[in-house]
């Protein structure tokens, strides 16, 4: 099959679909999937990425109605390109070290490697003039690799995970070659105004360009470094969990959970980032203080599986089931244990059915770009019911500020917020879900698309 162009393409490390070793197409994990999807189908684009799984050959193919052009990627690419620099150097390192990163070279050159074959790919299905959406952190090298290839193109670059402080950034033994990587982009998008800022501070010092505000100059051209924060689709969110389907199905759930009066929910990839073992410590603790009764309340924590080959996630993986076991064996009752952990990623029908059946949504992460689990949250709270706790650390918490807030580092605090949450009237928490709710219908996915792409298409003009 010819390979399909367009005058917009989308490049990230993942194609929204993955085949499972059953070979049934599965919805890839992640908000950037969940982020992107509904704008690629808008805009009739490509989308060009690694398809994860199990794949015969690499053509190009469609999934509804989806153009997508899938990347080879050998088993030592996947170890060094994606386990190793992708996941054990840059995602910790971006996140505030909350784990160690590690630096070797020979990953380093897989991640150059890697990034000139989607480099390359994008060249070959972007139209004459059109636009090149390069994503997130596994690719920062494209912007640069794909101008030089193509100089016609108007080339954006969004980082969906938070950019660290300068000192953090600054100990990567690649940090000149990753910052000349994204200075290929027109527009280099980010989160959080911080995250901008800390990009522009560092060409400037590091690389000595001219800077003013959110400009640079490089090369004589104009690149722009501004936040755009990422949203959800709202309507088609909403519209699902108002399905008769979903109610019938959120009902079934509680009834399984035995009806209590309070069901908090966590919903995360397995992450060292997400503060998952942090929010069942306070809850396990909520019970034995005698503050929480096990009779009123459960706990229901969705884990998904991954990067399962990197040694950190397989340590958070054993801390947190050492912890539900331990919260269980020691809290629970016959029919009644306290945690309900289910290591698992579900279809969005189910996933709205949890989010429509939970009180307490808890999100804990001690570093997160967005979290698009707690809009998803208020997105599927149509009645203004339920309340959130949520981590000021996720970018999410610059819009979503009537949630309870809390610092993952502070246990005592988390308990407060979470017993607050549940003691909380339902007047009081009905004002601050439409709130939310507001903000999240009002800065959808659509928005955050044609914020960046119509900057996009504005700098032309500018440069
Ligand atoms: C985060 C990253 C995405 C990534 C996703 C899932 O949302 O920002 O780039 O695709 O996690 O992780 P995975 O490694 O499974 O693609």
């Amino acid at each position: 099959m010819a390979v399909p162009t367009s005058s917009f393409v989308v490049v990230a490390n993942r194609l929204p679909v993955d085949r499972g070793a059953d070979g049934a197409w599965r919805t890839s994990p992640g908000g950037l999937v969940t982020a992107l999807e509904p704008v690629i189908r808008k805009q009739e684009g490509v989308w060009i990425g690694w398809p994860g799984g199990h794949l015969d050959d690499y053509d190009a193919f469609d999934v509804e109605d989806l153009s997508l052009v899938p990347i080879h990627v050998s088993d030592r690419d996947v170890a060094y390109y994606y386990d190793g620099m992708s996941n054990d150097t840059l995602w910790p390192l971006y996140h505030d070290l909350v784990a160690k990163p590690s630096f070797r070279r020979e990953w380093w050159d897989s991640y150059v490697k890697v990034n000139r074959r989607f480099a390359t790919a994008a060249a070959e299905s972007a139209e004459q003039g059109g636009v090149v959406w390069v994503q997130d952190y596994q690719l920062q090298l494209v912007p640069s690799m794909l101008r030089e290839l193509r100089p016609d193109l108007r080339i954006g670059f969004f980082l969906h995970i938070p950019f660290p402080p300068t000192e953090l950034f600054l100990q990567l033994p690649w940090r000149d070659e990753i910052l000349k990587g994204l200075l290929g982009a027109d527009i280099v998008g980010f989160q959080r105004p911080g995250g901008a800022s800390n990009f522009v501070r560092l060409v400037r010092h590091r690389l000595g360009h001219k800077t003013h505000r959110d400009k640079i100059i490089y090369d004589g051209r104009p690149v722009a470094a501004r936040s755009y924060p990422i949203s959800i689709d709202f309507k088609q969110l909403e519209t699902l969990a108002r399905s008769e389907d979903v109610q019938t199905r959120a009902k079934e759930i509680r009834d399984e959970l035995g009806n209590p009066r309070h069901v908090f929910l966590g919903v995360d990839r397995l992450d060292y980032t997400k503060g998952i073992r942090q929010r069942l410590r306070a809850f396990g603790e909520l019970l034995a203080d005698g503050r929480v009764d096990i009779e009123d309340a459960v706990f229901v924590q969705v884990a998904s599986p991954s990067r399962e080959r990197v040694g950190q996630y397989q340590e958070v993986r054993d801390d947190i089931e050492r912890w539900v076991g331990r919260i269980n064996g020691d809290l629970g009752r016959i029919g009644h244990p306290p945690i309900h952990y289910l290591h698992s990623s579900y279809p969005k029908h189910e996933m709205a059915a949890l989010y429509r059946a939970a009180d307490i949504m808890v999100v804990t992460p001690f570093a997160d770009g967005m979290n698009l689990v707690a809009k998803e949250y208020v997105t599927s709270r149509y009645d203004n019911t339920g309340a959130l706790v949520l981590s000021e650390f996720a970018g999410a918490a610059d819009e979503l500020k009537q949630a309870f807030l809390i610092n993952p580092y502070d246990i005592n605090g988390l308990k407060d917020s979470m017993t607050r949450s549940m003691q909380t009237p339902r007047q009081e928490l009905s004002r601050r879900m439409r709130g939310m709710r507001k903000q999240v219908r009002d800065h959808d996915i659509n928005d955050w698309a044609e914020a960046f792409l119509s900057d996009l298409a504005g700098e032309e003009l500018a440069s």
